[in-house]
């Protein structure tokens, strides 16, 4: 088998039902510019976001880790002109960028970028009594993913759709590991797979990025 097939096919796949615009493409040259990690998810991966918030009909989206914001516009341009994306980002740089990023993409109205640690400002969220989220998209720091979760949870409804980010890393979850990426995903797929008040799976991810997974949870 070719070992290019999955890069291949995700371009074959991209060319039919996730072409990006020149703004998006320029995001990611911006990374590079940047000296940054190009840790954003792919355009499959951002159209196939959009495919599960339309499965929700989603107005309200909650994303956790903004980065330059890449993952954002692809969501953003998920919503009706009435809806929103409440991202959270802890780096003032990152959102700087993305902030740029989201005028040039002409989706700034549809973004709440707020900046700070993802846990403390969802703490502060349930404190306020925020509506309820019907899509979120936890893709920050691994360690806490299992903060993350229940954090989206009190802050979901019957039918909101929780996705996680790299919760696979190249097969590295299938051993014991030092890494903390790693134990933090691990930590968190096994609560997930018995929380009890979603369904939950996950997916594998492969294509122009590294091996990795999605996990897809709904809530009951
Ligand atoms: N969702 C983005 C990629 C996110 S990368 C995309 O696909 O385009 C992860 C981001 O989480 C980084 O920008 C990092 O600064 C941010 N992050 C790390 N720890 C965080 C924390 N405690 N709170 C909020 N954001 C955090
Ligand atoms: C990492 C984080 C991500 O969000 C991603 O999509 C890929 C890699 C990381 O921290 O290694
Ligand atoms: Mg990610």
């Amino acid at each position: 088998m070719n070992e290019n097939i999955y890069a291949q096919c995700d371009d074959y796949i991209q060319d039919l039902f996730a072409e990006e615009d020149q703004s998006l493409k320029d995001i990611i040259k911006q990374i590079d510019e940047n000296g940054l990690p190009q840790q954003s998810v792919s355009a499959v991966q951002g159209k196939l976001l959009q495919v599960m918030a339309a499965a929700c009909n989603a107005k309200r989206i909650l994303e956790v880790g903004t980065f330059v914001g890449y993952s954002t516009v692809w969501l953003a341009r998920s919503l009706p002109a009435d809806g929103k994306v409440v991202s959270l980002e802890l780096e003032e740089n990152h959102a700087a960028l993305a902030r740029k990023n989201f005028a040039s993409c002409n989706v700034s109205h549809l973004i709440d970028l707020r900046v700070g640690n993802a846990l403390k400002i969802l703490q502060k969220m349930k404190e306020d009594n925020e509506a309820p989220f019907d899509f979120v998209f936890i893709d920050a720091d691994k360690p806490p993913y299992v903060e993350y979760f229940l954090a989206a949870l009190e802050l979901s409804r019957p039918g909101t759709i929780i996705i996680s980010d790299n919760v696979i890393r190249e097969g590295n979850v299938l051993q014991e590991s030092t890494d903390e990426k790693v134990i933090g995903v691990q930590r968190f797929n096994k609560t997930l797979s018995e929380n009890t008040r979603v369904v939950a799976n996950i997916i594998q991810t492969v294509g122009s990025k590294t091996h990795d997974g999605m996990a897809i949870a709904v809530v009951k």
